[in-house]
């Protein structure tokens, strides 16, 4: 998708669509107040007899007939005045730009709106993430009746709209690499295997001369002493991988380095500990922490943020078979902990012991892991907010903040040293369940504890936002991957740097 701004009146521009915004209850704003204007009053017509309405998602398309040099307007909700927030209006942008995808290469032309309570700024962002996560179409696997064709491209128009250009570049570049996620994600597990995923993590190191790959392959991970991550691994005749992606920007500080470390089960059966059968094909999700890590850090590279990152993803998949690792088995970690197997299905954890050590040596200062870690999560959250743990509060209060403002949002949730109990072993070090069903998301992410090293780490569990069964009712307008956590990323690491 093409990206230009203009500096103009909007009733002026040339486009196959002009959006312009409405409030709730029906009340034209003033780029729409213009429009209407000339159009001999059409929209306020239709907006007196009920037709036109400003709840989000609302959309009224009229033909400008020669009216105007844009061939239709687009009247978008962005609901009620004293609720709006950027994500109405990614809502209203995304709702314009799936009409748009089904009308076969049309061009948007978006007014921005001073009555709006959000800055030109903050509109440009809102409006460009909103309609490149709209336009995304999650049937690249149909042969026929695709229902989305890409958009051409998007005009952002109005006064001063030039001071909202880089804001504009940075968001498509960040949306773009959300649609890449969301592609990885919602990629069936037969294409998308361990060995797979490398092989994209391959081709994003291909583009950015600041990248640097490699990928251990089985022999590697059991040779590096990953005992937890070989164990979980070894239930499945797909290879695994640990694919570590490095940036190193010309110009950056030798601290922080921002550590990304990412679950990347590519199907998550459970092993001996088996999933019923019920919506197991969900479990293709299960790599959407080490596809945010990749695309996250993709971002970063072409961006060209200047801070130090790696992105450091175990990939495996976690399979019943032969050379399954049992309940009651002992691992030994990278970190030397040893784990007693409780549940073969709490694998999660494992993998992310051994590639958080692996990610301090590797000189991470900073951690942040992102996993579907537990099914606790969406009964605690849902899907709109993650879930964020961590054991610095000044690390973990500035990846709540970049969540908030990138539209990635969490919520903090608390960890107590009283809940250590729950992993307490009679054998080893840490067990990986307990059977008592309290507080998993804590659970998972004090184990995780453990392995965190010296230094600030954080966690997002991200089981409940990072793929959908249905829409939320917002700019993620049907059902699979949402890409959580690459927005987040690249805002997190351009406030670092
Ligand atoms: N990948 C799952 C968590 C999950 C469940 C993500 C549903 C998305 C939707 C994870 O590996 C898992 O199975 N967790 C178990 C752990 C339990 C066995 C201790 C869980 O949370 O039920
Ligand atoms: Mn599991
Ligand atoms: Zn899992």
């Amino acid at each position: 998708m093409e990206l230009s701004l203009t500096h103009g009146k909007p009733e002026l521009a040339e486009s196959d669509i002009l959006a312009v915004a409405v409030a709730d209850p029906a009340r034209l704003l003033s780029a729409a107040r213009r429009v209407d204007a000339a159009l001999a009053g059409r929209l306020t017509h239709l907006a007196e007899d009920g037709e036109l309405k400003g709840a989000t998602r609302r959309l009224t398309v009229i033909h400008t007939l020669g009216d105007l040099p844009a061939h239709r307007v687009a009247v978008a909700g962005v609901g009620k005045e004293d609720e709006l927030d950027a994500d109405c209006l990614r809502t209203a942008a995304a709702r314009v730009a799936g009409f748009a995808t089904g009308l076969r290469g049309g061009t948007i032309a978006w007014a921005l709106e001073p009555e709006l309570p959000l800055s030109l700024v903050q509109q440009a962002q809102a409006i460009v993430d909103g309609t490149v996560l709209g336009a995304y179409d999650p049937g690249r696997w149909k042969t026929t009746d695709r229902d989305k064709t890409p958009l051409e491209r998007l005009v952002l128009v109005g006064e001063d709209v030039e001071a909202a250009a880089e804001v504009a570049h940075r968001a498509a570049v960040i949306a773009q690499w959300t649609n890449a996620a969301r592609d990885l994600v919602n990629a069936p597990p037969n294409e998308l295997t361990p060995a797979g995923l490398a092989k994209k993590a391959d081709e994003i190191a291909a583009r950015f001369p600041a990248l640097r790959i490699e990928a251990l392959d089985r022999a590697g991970i059991e040779d590096a002493g990953m005992g937890a991550f070989a164990a979980v691994a070894r239930g499945s005749v797909q290879e695994p991988r640990l694919i570590v992606l490095t940036y190193q920007p010309e110009r950056a500080a030798a601290e922080p380095v921002l550590g990304l470390v990412g679950k990347a089960i590519t199907f998550d059966a459970g092993g001996l500990s088996l999933k019923p059968a019920a919506r197991l094909d969900a479990m293709k999700d299960d790599m959407a922490g080490g596809a945010a890590a990749l695309c996250g850090l993709a971002a970063i590279a072409e961006l060209g943020l200047p801070v130090r990152a790696l992105a450091v993803v175990p990939a495996c998949e976690n399979m019943p078979g032969g050379a399954s690792y049992r309940p009651g088995d002992i691992l030994t970690s990278l970190s030397g902990k040893t784990i007693e197997i409780t549940n073969t299905d709490a694998e999660g954890r494992l993998l992310l012991a051994d590639a958080l050590t692996f990610a301090r040596q590797r000189g991470a200062t900073h951690l942040l892991d992102l996993a579907t870690l537990t099914g606790g999560m969406t009964v605690a959250l849902g899907d709109f907010y993650a879930g964020l743990m961590g054991n610095e509060r000044t690390w973990t209060e500035s990846i709540r903040a970049a969540a908030e403002a990138s539209g990635d949002h969490a919520w903090v949730l608390p960890l107590h040293r009283t809940y250590r109990r729950l992993y307490r072993s009679t054998y080893a070090d840490v067990k990986n369940s307990s059977d008592l069903r309290q507080a998993s998301p804590v659970y998972a992410a004090m184990f995780l504890e453990e392995f965190a090293g010296e230094g600030p780490w954080a966690h997002l569990d991200i089981a409940g936002t990072a793929y959908l069964d249905r829409t939320r009712g917002d700019y993620f307008t049907g059902q699979g991957a949402t890409g959580y956590g690459v927005r987040l990323i690249a805002e997190l690491a351009s406030r670092m740097g």
